[in-house]
């Protein structure tokens, strides 16, 4: 597995967890779909930080961070950008009746909707962009298993997994 791969895995199980959320919350079970969201909002934060602090520093100059749509500025936008919505959508889902009345649940997804297609236009981004960019740099960096230590165990705090290098097999 390359980290290509594993930065996407992170990727797929931050967006499980809304996919969790999503489904209490069209059941109406409010109470259940505040608990997944809070477990999203976390992974999502982790994830986020830790490219901020750890990953996009080594990304700034790369021939990848300097293609159109591959720039720093719009990565870290969309982090910015992502942590509004979350903050505004946690603050109002605080508010919700539990049963979740049918007409509600259908608003609730309705109003997602932003914050999902943020998200996936950052996989997208991130994708053809920051991931083949690390995948290349961190094989060749010696600091790569302190950096890879570090950014398991900011990961592993919000409950995601990453693979260690020896099961990378790199
Ligand atoms: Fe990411
Ligand atoms: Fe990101």
């Amino acid at each position: 597995m390359a980290i290509f791969d594993s930065l996407e895995g992170v990727h797929q199980q931050i967006r499980d967890r809304l996919q969790a959320h999503q489904e209490a919350l069209v059941q109406g079970r409010t109470e259940e779909a505040r608990e997944h969201f809070q477990d999203f909002a976390r992974a999502l934060r982790a994830h986020r930080e830790s490219e901020d602090d750890l990953l996009f520093p080594l990304y700034d100059g790369t021939p990848e961070s300097s293609r159109p749509g591959g720039g720093l500025e719009l990565l870290e936008a969309e982090h910015l950008k992502l942590g509004r919505l979350l903050q505004d959508l946690q603050r109002h889902l605080a508010d919700l009746p539990d049963p979740l009345p049918p007409a509600a649940r259908v608003a609730w997804i309705e109003r997602e909707r932003i914050l999902k297609e943020v998200f996936d236009h950052h996989d997208m981004r991130e994708r053809a962009t920051l991931h083949p960019a690390l995948d290349r740099l961190l094989r060749a960096d010696p600091r790569l298993p302190e950096l890879w230590a570090e950014l398991r165990r900011r990961h592993r705090e919000a409950g995601l997994d990453l693979p260690t290098l020896t099961e990378l097999r790199l």
